[in-house]
């Protein structure tokens, strides 16, 4: 179809036995920002390597642009750019040489590959530092000249894998602001996988919500924190200065309670189902002599839904903090029916 950009049907990579993508059918619409959002190994990468034609998949097929990721590798590799997650680029060469090299490999001709990096470069600022070695950059100098690197042949589509990860909060914002501008002057669409949440909900126009090489979710951002509402669970911010073991397994043990994950030293995030959830939970704190400084509903966040739908958070270091009631597992019932 003439709206669609990457259309994927039963995806499957697997290196030896074990699956990292597992039977991934999705559609990303032309003009879209279309996030995978999941944890450490969720199978993000490989899932764009396999798009991008870097790898093969062991099952299932993959249409970008309109031709076959299988079948017509050069075709596809015409249509789109890629920001990996490593930066590949020479310290010893300019920003302007190492443009200039990628552009080369693209064939396009030399003068208009001039204009075009001197047209990307003054779009990302970086006009003054073109005859400077990437090697005394900035990660975040860096990064805009990897980002306008898989600009250079005027893709249709545009992949950026982690694009901010490593970044300060400044480059950040700024990668994230030229993904926007991207596509909403040229119309490029962007597959972007993150595991920051905010990232997600703040430029995707769908999210695919992935875990262990399944889709488990698949929606807008607004669409998906509905889930939580619609499923009646209430997420419960408590701000409790004397936070102990005992006082978060107490919470834990009230029927109402589905998780509860210890946010810092003085903050604990519940999530509840049913109307009476938060008188519970005031209950269960003031009987084990805990004190309460402010409790409130707060709206869901994607952590939120990430974590209702799988059982666990999306950042992993952070996994030991949350304790979940049923079965954390992908397999557990309870996030099974949520899936489809
Ligand atoms: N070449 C490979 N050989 C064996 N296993 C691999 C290979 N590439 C990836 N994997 C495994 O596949 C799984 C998915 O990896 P992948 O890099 O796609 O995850 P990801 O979602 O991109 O994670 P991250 O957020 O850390 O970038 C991981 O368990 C990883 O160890
Ligand atoms: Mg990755």
């Amino acid at each position: 179809m003439a709206d669609v950009a990457i259309r994927a049907t039963n995806l499957v990579k697997k290196f030896r036995d074990f699956v990292a993508v597992d039977h991934l059918s999705f559609e990303v619409k032309k003009g879209e920002i279309f996030g995978f959002l999941g944890p450490n190994g969720a199978g993000k990468t490989t899932t764009i390597r396999m798009l991008c034609t870097l790898s093969s998949p062991t099952e299932g097929s993959a249409t970008v642009a309109g031709f076959d990721v299988a079948h017509q590798g050069d075709k596809v590799r015409e249509h789109i750019g890629l920001v990996s997650e490593k930066m590949i680029m020479y310290d010893r060469l300019t920003a302007y040489e190492n443009l200039r090299l990628f552009g080369e490999l693209y064939n396009i001709p030399r003068k208009a590959l001039r204009e075009r990096i001197d047209e990307l470069l003054k779009v990302v600022n970086m006009e003054k530092w073109a005859d400077h070695q990437i090697g005394t950059f900035s990660t975040g100098m860096k990064q805009r000249i990897n980002v306008i690197r898989a600009l250079l042949n005027e893709p249709e589509i545009l992949f950026l894998d982690e694009p901010t990860l490593g970044l300060d909060p400044q480059s950040t914002n700024e990668i994230r602001d030229f993904a926007r501008s991207i596509n909403d002057d040229a119309g490029t669409t962007i597959i972007l996988t993150t595991h920051a949440m905010a990232e997600a909900d703040m430029l995707c126009d769908r999210i695919s919500i992935v875990d262990y090489g399944k889709i488990v979710a698949l929606d807008t951002p607004s669409n998906l924190k509905k889930v939580i509402i619609g499923a009646d669970t209430n997420v419960i911010e408590l701000d409790v200065p004397n936070i102990t073991p005992t006082l978060v397994s107490d919470i834990q043990s009230l029927s109402c309670t589905q998780t509860v994950t210890v946010e810092d030293e003085t903050h604990i995030k519940v999530h509840a189902s049913g109307d009476e959830s938060c008188d519970n939970v005031i209950d269960a704190v003031r009987s084990g002599a805990g004190q309460i400084r402010s409790i409130h509903n707060v709206e869901p966040t994607l952590e939120d839904v990430f974590l209702y739908l799988t059982g666990h958070e999306v950042r992993e270091q952070v996994a030991d903090k949350v304790t979940t009631k049923e079965p954390s597992s992908r397999h557990g019932p309870r996030v099974q029916s949520r899936i489809r």
